[in-house]
């Protein structure tokens, strides 16, 4: 990663400015194929905590390791030149306080070459956005529905969906802005309530389950291209395909070749050479 192709992508201060604008694109990647094809297409990929989950196969996200999430970020940062690449904080790696996040942020982006972090929690994690941004950690906060407290909250509950609910919420977007982050995920979230923040804050907000008319849209790409392991979808997404069909029908076709012994065809075996 030259530092070069760094300050080709798109800024943060870019993204920023799309509020209220052009609706921002977002998905998730792991892997370097995926960053790559991403890339021409997506104005952010998130390096996500839901790798535990859909790449290894966690109940939860909260298992993932941050030097497994600079592992992913390594690959997506070297498949990758236009999008700016954000690496979501692993459980445990920023919630002691904005010394322990520091530290975090930094390997992030010293050891993988990404552009900022995302971490979640509202008012609770102010001061740790504050104390990031004013040392040169871009940082993309993330409330409503909260992955990594799934144990407190009893389950992934949709955020907001009573009028009592709101008022914490909007503090929590209202904070988060104050304190510096330049996007805020909107995790499954009420309609109406996503669509009130949006028009309360000043900086993007990324919906996930949340409102279109959010500022960005952001979606795990597995989900959208049908490959996940249980072959649960969240009702929230589109399927723009099932490559869980088409991976099925390959790898079932390249078995029955080999048990058949049409694989390898013998216009692809190698003769010997005439000496
Ligand atoms: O980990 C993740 O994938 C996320 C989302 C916002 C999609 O946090």
């Amino acid at each position: 990663m030259s530092a070069v192709s760094q300050m080709q992508r798109l800024t943060v201060s870019k993204l920023r400015a799309r509020k209220g604008g052009e609706p921002i694109a977002c998905l998730t990647a792991y892997t370097a194929p995926i960053a790559h094809i991403l890339d021409s297409f997506v104005d952010l990929i998130l390096v996500g905590d839901s790798a535990a989950m859909v790449v290894h196969g966690h109940e939860t996200t909260l298992p993932i390791t941050l030097d497994l999430m600079i592992a992913h970020a390594q690959a997506v940062v070297r498949a990758s030149t236009r999008a700016l690449v954000a690496l979501d904080l692993p459980f445990g790696s920023y919630e002691s306080g904005p010394e322990q996040a520091f530290g975090a942020a930094a390997r992030a982006m010293k050891e993988a070459g990404v552009g900022a972090v995302k971490l979640e929690g509202g008012r609770r994690m102010a001061p740790t956005i504050e104390f990031l941004t004013g040392r040169g950690v871009p940082v993309m906060a993330h409330i409503g529905l909260l992955p990594q407290a799934v144990q407190t909250a009893g389950g992934y509950r949709t955020a907001g969906r009573t009028r009592e609910e709101w008022a914490p919420l909007i503090e929590d977007a209202k904070a988060v802005a104050e304190a510096g982050a330049f996007a805020v995920v909107l995790e499954g979230m009420a309609e109406p309530l996503a669509a009130e923040i949006t028009k309360l804050i000043s900086i993007p907000t990324i919906g996930i389950g949340a409102s279109p008319s959010c500022d960005g849209q952001i979606l795990v790409t597995e989900d959208l291209l049908g490959l996940t392991v249980s072959g649960h979808t969240p009702k929230f997404v589109r399927r723009y395909a099932d490559l869980n069909k088409v991976i099925t029908e390959a790898v079932a076709g390249y078995a029955g070749d080999v048990k058949a012994r049409r694989f390898p065809a013998a216009e692809h075996t190698y003769a010997l050479k005439q000496s």
